[in-house]
Formats: structure tokens, C-alpha cells, sequence
């Protein structure tokens, strides 16, 4: 687009932006609470309500506190609640069978959402980390994570989470053909209904660092991801992720992280125009949070204009562990 304006002093471009009325009247862009989808961390016992050190404000919640939490999600007009569980290290092991088993957190967070909030959409994340011994995301067989046994895992984990009731299915693991898997054993076991939300655009990213706190797998992660997750150098090989995955049945696609990648957001909306979300990962809240509550930031606003950027740049949504303060600002 080639914008044309007679020359000055014809054209003020200041005038669009004198008064409140006005500029609200020309704003491009909105925020609203239905742009939210919130990432919650969820640990056992009951009543349990246990801040994370390095994400100031985001806690681990018992499975009760999870089922309030989205009665308040669904009160604020979030439409989604995204489950990452904390599972006691005892439960982790190499096969990693705690990922399907149908009394684990997630599927017992998942059950109670339903029960206490049914007009929330329930997201869940698939990958073998929060189950692994070793904190991959798939199966480690000789120093490599191999690829298609891990997929094999990945479909039980996710038809458990279907059997529980997900709404929406996560696969943040970046094997190569979960996603054809996924849909494929999805259909043969009625859950046609479910949709898949790929994490197509994986980045191997430090941002991540808090995240690997919140759910206990940083002690365990030994070495790093950058075999299945992408080089952030990497710009046409997301465009080719995302395509293989809308071709293999991907509802929706995320970019991961968010801001360090609004580039590839942008991209991907252009080229492709399906269902566009990126994640305002653990990190990025963390600089905001940190940032803001040392008074270095007006950490308000800076939650606004960064949640506003990704809106901007093609997102139809965002995952962001502001979702709840961004929601009760919007709805003042
Ligand atoms: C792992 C997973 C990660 C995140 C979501 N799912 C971390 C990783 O890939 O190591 C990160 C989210 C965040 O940082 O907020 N399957």
C-alpha cells in the first residue's frame, strides 16, 4: 500500500492524533480479553497456591485452585486456559508413562475446569518433558532424541488429554509428523471435534528459562533442544514448518516466542491467513515483570503496548501469563 497525502500544509498528519475522541477513532488495532489464552502451571495437593521465583506474579496451583482460576478466566471473558503441569520428579522416568496416565495432573486439572467452568476452552500441551527424566521432549535413546517412538508416545499422551475433555491439543514437542498422527488418531477415536494448535514456529530460545523453573525440568534438561527446536536465525524454514503442518491437519499455528519473533508472525499470517497465535513465552513476562516491578517500567503499559504488538503483527491471539491482569485493565 502506497499511502498518498496532498502535501503540507494540506496534510496534518498531527490532526488524527489531537484528542482522545479522535484517536480512538483511528486506532488500527484493539485488544480484548478474547485475544487471551492462559498458560497456568499446575502442581498437586489442594489449596496450594506457590509462587514462581524467577516469574513475579505467576503461581503453581493445586488442581481446586486451577478450577477458580478458570471460573475467574471465564468471568474476565478469557476464552482458554492452557495446563502445564509440575509433576513430582519421583514420576518422572525414562518411557515417561505418567504422560498418558488419565489421573495425572493435567487430565485432573482438565476434568475439573470442565466441571467448574464449562464455557472455557481447555488447551493442553503435548511433549514428553514435564514426564522425562531427562527433560527432553522426546524419547533420548544414545545421546539422540529419536523422532518417530517419540511420536508414538505423543499420541497416547494426547488421546488421554482428549478422553479428559481438551478442547484444544498443544503439540509443543517439534518431532517431525505429529501433527498427521495426531489428527489421524484423533479421528479413529471420535475426537474429531478436537483441535490442534501446532507449535509450528519452535524456537530454541533462553527465553524459556523461567518456564523450565515452573515446571521443574530445568535440573533435569541435560544439554539443549536446537535438534528438534529451530535455529532463531531462521526465518523461510518456519514458513516451511507451518505449511507442513497445515497440510497435516493443524487447526491453528503458534510462534514461540513471541516478541523476538514478530517477523515470523507477521509471515505466517500473510502467507498462510489460518488462525495465527504466538506466545508471550515465560521469559518475555519475566523482563516485563521483573522490569516493572522494580519500577523501571511502568510495567502497565508495557504488558499493554507488548500484548497490542503481537495483534499488530497478524496475531489472531496470544498465550501470555498477563492474560488475567491484561484482562481486568481492558475491562476496567
Ligand atoms: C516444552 C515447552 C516449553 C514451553 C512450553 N512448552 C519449554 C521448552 O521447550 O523447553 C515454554 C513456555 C514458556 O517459556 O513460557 N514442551
Amino acid at each position: 500500500m502506497q499511502p498518498t497525502f496532498a502535501p503540507f500544509p494540506a496534510t496534518r498528519l498531527r490532526r488524527l492524533r489531537r484528542t482522545p475522541a479522535i484517536r480512538a477513532l483511528v486506532q488500527e488495532t484493539t485488544l480484548s480479553p478474547a485475544d487471551f489464552i492462559w498458560p497456568v502451571f499446575v502442581r498437586d495437593g489442594e489449596g496450594v497456591v506457590e509462587p514462581i521465583h524467577s516469574m513475579p506474579g505467576v503461581n503453581r496451583l493445586s488442581v481446586d485452585k486451577v478450577a477458580e482460576a478458570a471460573v475467574e478466566a471465564q468471568a474476565l471473558g478469557i476464552p482458554a486456559i492452557c495446563l502445564f503441569p509440575y509433576t513430582d520428579p519421583a514420576l518422572k522416568t525414562e518411557d515417561c508413562a505418567e504422560a498418558w496416565n488419565p489421573e495425572n495432573l493435567s487430565n485432573r486439572a482438565t476434568r475439573a475446569i470442565k466441571a467448574a467452568a464449562p464455557d472455557i476452552a481447555v488447551m493442553t500441551d503435548v511433549a514428553l518433558d514435564p514426564y522425562n527424566i531427562n527433560g527432553h521432549d522426546g524419547f533420548v535413546e544414545g545421546g539422540e532424541i529419536v523422532n518417530d517412538r517419540t511420536v508414538e508416545a505423543l499420541v497416547k499422551q494426547a488421546l488421554s488429554q482428549a478422553d479428559a475433555g481438551a478442547d484444544i491439543i498443544g503439540p509443543s514437542d517439534m518431532m517431525d509428523g505429529r501433527i498427521g498422527a495426531l489428527r489421524g488418531a484423533l479421528e479413529g477415536a471420535g475426537h474429531q471435534n478436537v483441535l490442534l494448535l501446532s507449535y509450528a514456529a519452535k524456537y530454541a530460545s533462553a527465553f524459556y528459562g523461567p518456564f523450565r523453573d515452573a515446571v521443574g525440568a530445568s535440573g533435569a534438561l541435560k544439554g539443549d533442544k536446537k535438534t528438534y527446536q529451530q535455529d532463531p536465525g531462521n526465518s523461510d524454514e518456519a514458513m516451511r514448518l507451518i505449511a507442513r503442518d497445515l497440510a497435516e491437519g493443524a487447526d491453528m499455528i503458534m510462534v514461540k516466542p513471541g516478541m523476538p519473533y514478530l517477523d515470523i508472525c507477521r509471515r505466517a499470517h500473510e502467507m498462510f491467513g489460518a488462525p495465527t497465535f504466538a506466545y508471550q513465552v515465560s521469559g518475555e513476562y519475566a523482563m516485563i515483570a521483573g522490569a516493572g516491578e522494580r519500577g523501571w517500567v511502568d510495567g502497565e503499559k508495557v504488558m499493554m503496548e507488548s500484548l497490542v504488538s503481537f495483534k499488530r503483527a497478524g496475531c489472531d491471539g496470544v498465550l501470555t501469563y498477563f492474560a488475567p491482569a491484561a484482562a481486568r485493565l481492558l475491562n476496567g
